[in-house]
């Protein structure tokens, strides 16, 4: 999004050159993009790519910066055409490197931030444009979500409040929560302390739901967890809390039961022999 942005603002701010470029017939280099994957697991080969259309112009470099420091450029003009920047972390294969494409290997966690291509045109225009993009060098979480609530019985106008925490990774996970298949805010999100040694953190969100009076299917309400790392790692828990009716009114309320079926039938009328049986006990003694 953001890279995408940023582009956008480059065609904006290049538009006047290209009019004046049109203007006075000459075409050059333009449609400078990159692609980079957004997330890979450490370990990975990457493999980086600058696209671009140089028209008229002859190419003059194509540099390739993590950050601000650059790591790797193809001068056509030059023999050889690649030269490597030493940078901690950044391991380039030059024989699959060239004027369109870096490959990494083994890329770890340190590697994850803001890459930039940056293409130049020679003589007469050395026109420059570059373009970014963002790289997450992830490690998934592994198991899924752990819900928690207070109880697991609720009346309508109680607060179910509970807490989902995610397996421990980096970066920290999406949690998101629904109700009812209806996604619904989190009460709060926060992340366990990442400390040097152990990078990876848990994310716990919270839940705060005040039950309706339609809250309740068939007597029950089904809760979600889900968390998710970009479209690389997904899991999800769910939890069924019951509703919690006034004893007497289940009792005798059995026609406005919303238990159906005869499984349901057969707890009610078993409810009613108890309750009977406790009647009948009470006003023996
Ligand atoms: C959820 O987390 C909060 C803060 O750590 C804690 O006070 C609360 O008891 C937790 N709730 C449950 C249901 O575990
Ligand atoms: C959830 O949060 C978003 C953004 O903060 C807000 O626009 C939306 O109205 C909230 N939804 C509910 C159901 O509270
Ligand atoms: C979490 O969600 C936000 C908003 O949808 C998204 O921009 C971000 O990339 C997600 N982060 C992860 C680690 O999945």
């Amino acid at each position: 999004m953001k890279s995408l942005a940023a582009l956008r603002r480059f065609q904006l701010f290049y538009a006047p050159l290209f009019l004046l470029s049109a203007a006075t017939g000459v075409r050059g280099l333009r449609d400078v993009s990159i692609k980079i994957p957004l997330a890979v697991a450490p370990g990975s080969t990457v493999t980086m790519t600058c696209q671009y259309d140089l028209e008229a112009d002859l190419l003059y470099t194509v540099k390739w910066y993590k950050g601000r420091k650059e790591f790797f450029r193809y001068v056509l003009k030059e023999l050889p055409h690649t030269k490597v920047f030493p940078l901690p972390g950044v391991n380039v294969d030059t024989a699959l490197s060239d004027s369109h494409h870096v490959v990494l290997h083994d890329v770890q966690s340190d590697l994850t931030g803001k890459y930039r291509c940056e293409v130049s045109a020679d003589a007469p225009s050395f026109h420059t444009e570059m373009v970014s993009s963002y790289m997450h060098v992830v490690n998934l979480p592994e198991g899924d979500p752990e819900i928690r609530v207070e109880k697991m019985k609720y009346a309508v106008g109680d607060v179910v409040r509970g807490n989902c925490t995610s397996p421990p990774g980096n970066p920290p996970a999406n949690v998101t929560w629904s109700v009812n298949g209806l996604p619904v805010n989190s009460s709060y999100s926060r992340s366990s302390p990442s400390k040097a040694e152990n990078p990876l953190v848990s994310v716990v969100a919270g839940l705060d739901l005040e039950i309706a009076p339609d809250s309740f299917n068939h007597g029950r309400l089904h809760i979600t967890c889900r968390v998710n790392v970009f479209d690389l790692y997904t899991a999800q828990s769910e939890i069924f809390v019951e509703e919690e009716r006034p004893r007497l009114a289940s009792v005798l309320g059995t026609r406005e039961s919303s238990y159906t079926g005869k499984a349901g039938r057969r707890v009610e009328q078993w409810i009613f022999m108890v309750a009977v049986t406790n009647l009948l006990l009470y006003s023996l003694r």
